[in-house]
């Protein structure tokens, strides 16, 4: 895969982890999508889908929005959002319930996937052997073609914590 590397870099530029191999095997893997945004040829922004075979208690088996990282320089330019677009038209046609974790602090992914009406779920210090950094996590889940939701002011504002940058 010609992106993987410009991937690993992105991954890098945002201080967060980076591992080849689960990104190689997600690109292989025709349950998933892996999708990247470019700009003039350089790779922005980048997300995946996952599929989990078996539930872990609240967390149910099946499709799960797997994680989406935009630039530093790039972000609020709605690249995240069309990133998300991709993997919800992508699912709207494998599944009837799309589901996401993400860590209680990280108040921009929530905030940036309140438009597709995830509800929560559950929280929990991990969800399908995925940790949290401050030990806690949050399960939500939509039925995708669902009505978009517009996003509202202050919308920032609920998660646990001030925003961090980590899933
Ligand atoms: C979360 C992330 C992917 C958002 O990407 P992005 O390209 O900046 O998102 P968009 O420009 O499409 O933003 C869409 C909406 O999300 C919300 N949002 C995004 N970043 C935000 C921030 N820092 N603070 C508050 N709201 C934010 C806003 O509602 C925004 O709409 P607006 O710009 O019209 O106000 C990006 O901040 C990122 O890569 N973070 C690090 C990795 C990460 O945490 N990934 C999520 C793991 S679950």
């Amino acid at each position: 895969m010609a992106d993987l590397a410009a991937v690993m870099r992105l991954q890098w530029a945002a201080g967060l982890s980076a591992d080849a191999g689960a990104l190689r095997a997600a690109v292989v893997d025709d349950d998933r999508l892996v999708v990247v945004a470019a700009v003039d040829g350089e790779v922005v922004g980048w997300a995946k889908t996952h599929r989990y075979r078996v539930a872990d208690g609240a967390a149910r088996a099946g499709h799960y929005l797997g994680g989406v990282t935009v630039h530093p320089r790039w972000r609020r330019h709605g690249i995240g959002t069309l990133l998300t677009t991709a993997r919800m038209e992508w699912l709207a046609v494998r599944t009837d319930r799309v589901h996401y974790l993400v860590n209680a602090r990280n108040g921009e992914s929530i905030a940036l996937h309140r438009r597709w009406g995830f509800v929560e779920v559950a929280r929990a210090r991990s969800f399908h052997g995925v940790t949290f950094a401050g030990g806690s996590g949050v399960l939500l889940s939509v039925r995708p073609g669902a009505p978009r939701v517009p996003p509202a002011p202050g919308d920032e504002v609920s998660a646990a914590g001030s925003p961090r940058s980590s899933g």
